[in-house]
């Protein structure tokens, strides 16, 4: 019936193409086919409770939930949360200034079809697992995670390994402790838009799968986008993503770290800037370490994604990346990053921030 009405209308090209429902509006890459929770039940979190009635632990504990937050702040885990699958986690509901997990990892592994907007994931030394993530979707399906903020992973801040459809967007990955590590993706495909990565020693991410890697600004790295010498073949779209040197890079051309000729690269309009001299003044990187280069992107959707040059990007991402209203962790983040070079440092704890509660900062 809509589709004879489009043609009616003569809007036939729209007409002919599947119409498929997005996450949300504006949803890119890979994860936008998620429905989550869409035409299940509502749960609203009505405390910080590690269990029990009303908290966290228990809206996930069953699928086909929209789950949304009546209540602002930490919820301090005692442990990691398993999340069930067909799920949407809306933290942008939660009243000023937002919602936050810390102390444990939040595991969609081997869920699949889950939408995550608007939380704070922050796991932390408080976390005795030392083998856990900020996030994990190990073996996960379909599943999207949009202004989110990561922050003190472990062992990866987010990881991915055996993900299909995956997008990371509009994100902030910052101050991962330990390994030190951003994202850690394999099998995908994977999406990662409009992120901003802080301060990592490496994983920025770890690209074992087909990537879409656009308009993502990236600071005080030490190893960014890295597909560690795979023996496996994967393709990588690079488009428009500008790496910014701090206190902590010792070489600036590892922004394209261990990737050999059996990875097949798009690369065009990324952006370098390793003068650590306070101002933004990089030049052109396209050169994806010793890839096979395209000469179009592998994926079709990854031209109509792009929303910025690299420099609109750090404008943009800066400004509205992350869970919103940023909190003081965001807030250090995007300070460090504004200082263009001279700021920075990669912790090995979170309290090494000397933010307020222990490093984790106040919500
Ligand atoms: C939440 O935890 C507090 C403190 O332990 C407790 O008093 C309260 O009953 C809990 N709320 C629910 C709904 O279980
Ligand atoms: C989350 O909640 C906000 C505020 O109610 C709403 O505008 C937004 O559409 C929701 N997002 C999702 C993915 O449900
Ligand atoms: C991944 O997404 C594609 C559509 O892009 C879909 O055909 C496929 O079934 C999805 N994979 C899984 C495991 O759901």
């Amino acid at each position: 019936m809509l589709a004879s009405l489009l043609v009616n209308l003569g809007l036939v090209t729209l007409a002919a193409s599947p119409i498929s429902a997005l996450a949300f509006p504006g949803a890119v890459g890979f994860g936008s086919i998620a429905t989550g929770g869409t035409g299940g039940t509502s749960y609203v979190v009505t405390n910080l409770n590690d269990s029990g009635s009303g908290s966290f632990r228990d809206a996930v504990s069953e699928s086909n939930r929209i789950i949304t937050f009546a209540v602002s702040g930490y919820i301090v885990l005692e442990s990691a949360v398993s999340l069930s699958s067909d799920l949407t986690i809306n933290g942008t509901t939660a009243p000023s200034p937002g919602i936050g997990v810390m102390a444990g990892e939040v595991s969609a592994s081997d869920q699949s079809n889950i939408i995550i907007v608007g939380m704070r994931f922050r796991q932390g030394s408080d976390d005795p697992d030392t083998g856990k993530s900020a996030f994990n979707m190990g073996d996960a399906a379909n599943v999207i995670l949009d202004h989110c903020s990561f922050a003190y992973g472990q062992w990866d801040t987010v990881d991915a390994v055996g993900a299909v459809n995956i997008t990371l967007s509009n994100s902030i990955i910052a101050f991962p402790i330990y390994q030190q590590f951003g994202a850690h993706v394999e099998t995908g495909p994977a999406t990662y838009f409009g992120n901003l990565w802080v301060s990592a020693h490496n994983r920025q991410p770890l690209a074992k799968s087909n990537t879409q890697y656009i308009n993502n600004v990236i600071y005080n790295y030490q190893a960014a986008y890295t597909t560690a010498d795979t023996s496996g073949s994967f393709y990588h779209d690079i488009i428009n993503n500008y790496f910014i040197t701090g206190p902590s890079t010792s070489s600036a051309s590892d922004r394209y770290y261990q990737i050999q000729s059996n990875q097949y690269a798009y690369a065009s309009g990324n952006y370098g800037d390793a003068t650590n001299d306070g101002v933004l003044n990089g030049a052109q990187e396209n050169e994806i370490g010793s890839a096979t280069v395209l000469s179009s992107p592998w994926s079709s959707t990854s031209t109509s994604m792009v929303k910025w040059t690299a420099a609109e990007a750090v404008t943009n991402v800066l400004a509205s990346a992350g869970a919103l209203p940023h909190d003081q962790v965001d807030a250090l983040a995007i300070t460090q990053v504004q200082s263009y070079g001279t700021q920075g440092e990669l912790y090995g704890d979170q309290s090494d921030t000397g933010l307020s509660n222990g490093g984790y900062g106040t919500l």
